[in-house]
């Protein structure tokens, strides 16, 4: 068992060092671009995904998160998470996982929603894309 201390010090970390902050050229073929907004409270992330053409895998990805640190901690976890996973599995990643790792109560879940639609909006641009290719 975790003290939930040593919890919030994982919010506190990725908020204060977030991993992957940046953007991809949105133009480029092989990013996906994922852009959400959360109804409750208006903040928006933008999360971007590269991809291996030929294996289908995340090679990197990065984040532009306005909005709360809760917000901001939920999109560096997920694009931690992400990379070096195949689209699919990346996609079938749970808001409820990244909750339960930064231990985020509950009105601050929408939060971490907005990661898990961020990754499946990118995933879906990736494919969209292709298809129009
Ligand atoms: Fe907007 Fe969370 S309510 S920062
Ligand atoms: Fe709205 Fe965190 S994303 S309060």
């Amino acid at each position: 068992i975790v003290s939930k201390r040593a919890y919030h010090e994982k919010v506190v970390d990725h908020y204060n060092n977030p991993r992957n902050v940046g953007s991809f050229d949105k133009n480029d073929p092989t990013v996906g671009t994922g852009l959400v907004g959360a109804p409750a409270c208006g903040d928006v992330m933008k999360l971007q995904i590269k991809v291996d053409e030929t294996s289908g895998q995340i090679v990197d990805a990065c984040f532009k998160t306005f909005g709360c640190g809760s917000a901001i901690a939920s999109s560096s976890v997920a694009s931690d998470w992400i990379k070096g996973r195949p689209m699919d599995e990346a996609a079938s990643i749970k808001n409820s996982d990244i909750a339960r790792h930064l231990s985020l109560p509950p009105v601050k879940l929408h939060c971490s929603m907005l990661a898990e639609d961020a990754i499946k909006a990118a995933v879906k641009d990736y494919r969209q894309k292709k298809e129009k290719a």
